[in-house]
């Protein structure tokens, strides 16, 4: 199955859900969206009531912050994919259960899998908590990490500066750092893949001289692509 059909299945189960009581009280399910190509993958907490009235992700105040975030360094929210570690909403915005993220886990997972991000961009505690457990947000936002195979870029939730103004500054600062976070993880990403190949060489593998499947552009691109 190619990304776009895998994405498609996860949001169709998504929307049927009722692995845990977040069920109940939901309006819409939020499955999350964007572009299926994208090396990057934003995750945030859960909907809010703008998003489960609409079953789309980020689409109220935080989500408006999220777009000027996106937008302030040339992207735009189209050019990611954007979606929550759990995808319904907690009732009066409380915070998600930890049982309740980890029913809703398997979504995540496989919209991770499919995707296959070079950058995980987690926005707020929950997230950061799935990719670097015990991490506190106050010492690693707006810096580039790794968990397990995946490189993740934490930062504050925009929802937060929107209670404490002097976040929104930090948030801006931080985000400034994506860019060059995504070429970094681009490059280890690529030799890792090139030393495992030559540690490993396969029968019939490519010929040399053959550049690697998948998106990734050339390093030596001006523009920062994407896709
Ligand atoms: N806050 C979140 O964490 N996710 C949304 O989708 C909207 C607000
Ligand atoms: Fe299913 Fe996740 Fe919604 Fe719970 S939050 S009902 S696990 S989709």
């Amino acid at each position: 199955m190619g990304t776009e059909a895998q994405l498609a299945a996860v949001a169709a189960e998504v929307r049927g859900c009722t692995r845990c009581p977040l069920a109940r009280g939901r309006t819409l399910a939020v499955p999350g969206e964007g572009n299926p190509h994208t090396d990057v993958l934003c995750v945030g907490e859960g909907p809010g009531g703008r998003e489960d009235a609409t079953g789309r992700p980020f689409v109220g105040p935080a989500g408006q912050l999220l777009s000027e975030l996106l937008r302030s360094i040339g992207w735009e929210r189209g050019d990611v994919f954007i979606t929550n570690v759990v995808k319904c909403r907690p009732p009066g915005n409380r915070d998600p259960e930890p049982s309740e993220i980890s029913a809703c886990s398997e979504y995540l997972d496989r919209q991770e899998g499919a995707l296959d991000p070079a950058v995980v961009v987690t926005l707020g505690r929950h997230s950061l908590q799935r990719y670097l457990p015990g991490a506190r947000i106050g010492e690693v936002h707006g810096t580039l990490r790794r968990s397990g195979g995946r490189h993740i870029f934490p930062m504050y939730h925009p929802a937060a500066a929107l209670h404490q103004s002097s976040l929104r500054e930090t948030l801006f600062r931080d985000i400034r750092g994506l860019p060059a976070a995504l070429l970094t993880a681009r490059e280890a990403i690529e030799s890792e893949r090139a030393s495992a190949l030559e540690s490993a060489p396969l029968e019939g593998a490519g010929t040399p001289g053959t550049p690697p499947p998948g998106p990734s552009p050339d390093a030596s691109d001006d523009q920062l692509t994407l896709f």
